[in-house]
C-alpha cells in the first residue's frame, strides 16, 4: 500500500475491520445458535461445527492482524494523546 493515500490506507482497514467483524459475528452465531456443542455430524451450509469453528478462528486471527495495523497507523494520536497536558 506505499502509494496508497493514507486517508484512503485507513477507509480500506476500517472496511475489511468492518466486514470482519460482521463474519465473526455470523459465524459466532452458528457455533452458539445453529450448530451448538454436541451437533456432531450435523451441519450447515455444507460445513460442520467443527469446520465452522476453523472459519471463525481463521477470521480472527485476520482481525487481530487489522487491528494491529489500525493501532499501529494510529499511533502518532495515540501517543499524542497519551501525554497531552491535562487542562
Ligand atoms: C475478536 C473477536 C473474536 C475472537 C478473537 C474469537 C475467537 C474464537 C476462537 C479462537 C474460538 C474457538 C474456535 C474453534 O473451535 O476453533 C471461538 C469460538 C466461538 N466464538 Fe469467537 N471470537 C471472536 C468473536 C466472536 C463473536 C463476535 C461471537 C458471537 C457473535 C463469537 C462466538 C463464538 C462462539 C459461540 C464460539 C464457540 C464456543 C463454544 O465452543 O461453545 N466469537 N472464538
Amino acid at each position: 500500500m506505499g502509494e496508497m493515500r493514507k486517508h484512503t490506507q485507513q477507509v480500506v482497514i476500517d472496511g475489511l475491520l468492518f466486514v470482519s467483524m460482521l463474519a465473526l459475528i455470523g459465524t459466532g452465531i452458528v457455533l452458539e445458535f445453529i450448530l451448538p456443542p454436541g451437533s456432531r455430524q450435523q451441519s450447515a451450509v455444507w460445513l460442520t461445527r467443527h469446520e465452522w469453528g476453523s472459519v471463525h478462528f481463521w477470521i480472527a486471527v485476520f482481525f487481530t492482524l487489522i487491528v494491529t495495523i489500525h493501532l499501529c497507523l494510529h499511533l502518532k494520536w495515540i501517543i499524542t494523546s497519551y501525554f497531552k497536558k491535562k487542562n
